[in-house]
């Protein structure tokens, strides 16, 4: 009898080592503040061991696809929408359904039609440094970025790596049908001045005054304005796009409970307002019970388009524009 219980001991303290051992790996697109933020939170939450690195949606969209035969990471935390469902949809994710899931917002659930789990949402938007316009008016619409008067002023980022880049793409094309959005962003390559890796980054080139404009997500501009850099924030009359940022576990992931645990904690209010009191991030959150902060965008007072989310989230329509801009757009000179 005494032998049996010293063995049970040693075989509850060796689980309780490996549990304490236990970890997650993340690919994590939000704001670099928000990734950082997580590991602490969560291992309290938890005793589980976060590690991360930062990666723009479309390159983490490539880096899971490469290493799909030998995965790293365990989750794929935010990022835009588009480029989660395009893993979906090629395996490189599995669908979870998290313990949180009748509290998502129903009508996220319904967009992306159950294929990932929506973690916040956002809008594209236009972010101005009017003094640095030089005297330029405040552009209001689309078309107006082609204006030679905006020459030099304004920044975006790169469709290739950036999942915000993708969507202003998308939003173009489904404002003004494929060839007139490209001619569209032939006449804006003129007046761009930087093309940027991460979605966030124009905000910071216009805050500074580097730029006058920046097109990215409105989140993003609120936060820069939030940190004193003067800048407007505001939708182009023709409408915008919006995202609806995706949580994902990778398929195959090596370190698979602990990859859902860290999902369950990560769609819990508790841990989803650590995006706006310590990741300086103001996406809406998807969980119903969050309290959503109120430099939250409030998505009925813009003017949003009927973002076709199945459409833009298929490899073939991503490969036509992302393609297109690659080739006919990004070589002309400027
Ligand atoms: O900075 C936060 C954010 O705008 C998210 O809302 C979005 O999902 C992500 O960045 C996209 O980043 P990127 O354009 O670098 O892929």
């Amino acid at each position: 009898m005494k032998r049996l219980t010293i063995v049970l001991i040693a075989v509850v303290a060796l689980l309780a080592g490996s549990a304490s051992a236990q970890r997650v790996n993340l690919l994590c697109s939000p704001d670099l503040a928000w990734c950082e933020a997580l590991g602490p939170a969560f291992t309290a939450a938890t005793g589980i061991d976060l590690e991360f690195i930062r990666v723009s949606s479309q390159d983490a969209l490539a880096r899971l696809s490469a290493e799909r035969a030998n995965p790293i990471f365990d989750v794929w935390f935010g990022g835009t929408g588009d480029p989660h469902l395009i893993a979906m949809r090629e395996g490189v994710t599995e669908f979870y359904e998290p313990e949180a899931w009748d509290d998502i917002i129903q009508n996220l659930k319904d967009q992306v039609g159950g294929t990932y789990i929506p973690l916040y949402a956002g809008a594209i938007g236009f972010v101005v440094n009017e003094e640095a316009l030089g005297g330029a008016p405040m552009p209001t619409t689309w078309r107006d970025l082609t204006d030679p008067v905006y020459k030099g002023l304004i920044a975006m980022p790169d469709p290739n790596s950036s999942g915000t880049a993708y969507t202003i793409l998308a939003t173009l094309v489904q404002i003004f049908g494929e060839d007139e959005a490209f001619e569209l962003l032939e006449g804006l390559h003129q007046n761009i001045a930087q093309y940027t890796s991460s979605g966030s980054a124009p905000g910071t080139l216009a805050g500074r005054g580097e730029v006058a404009i920046a097109i990215q997500f409105m989140h993003d501009g609120i936060k820069f304005a939030n940190q004193g850099f003067p800048l407007t924030v505001y939708a182009p009359d023709e409408g915008v796009g919006y995202e609806i940022g995706g949580l994902s576990l990778v398929a195959n992931a090596p370190n698979r409970d602990a990859a859902i645990a860290f999902i369950n904690w990560a769609l819990t209010p508790e841990a989803q307002q650590i995006a706006a009191l310590q990741g300086d991030s103001f996406q809406i959150q998807s969980n119903a019970n969050t309290v959503q902060h109120p430099l939250a965008p409030n998505f009925d007072e813009i003017n949003l388009i009927d973002y076709d989310f199945d459409r833009f989230g298929t490899p073939e329509v991503r490969e036509q524009i992302v393609g297109r801009w690659t080739n006919e757009i990004f070589p002309q000179p400027r």
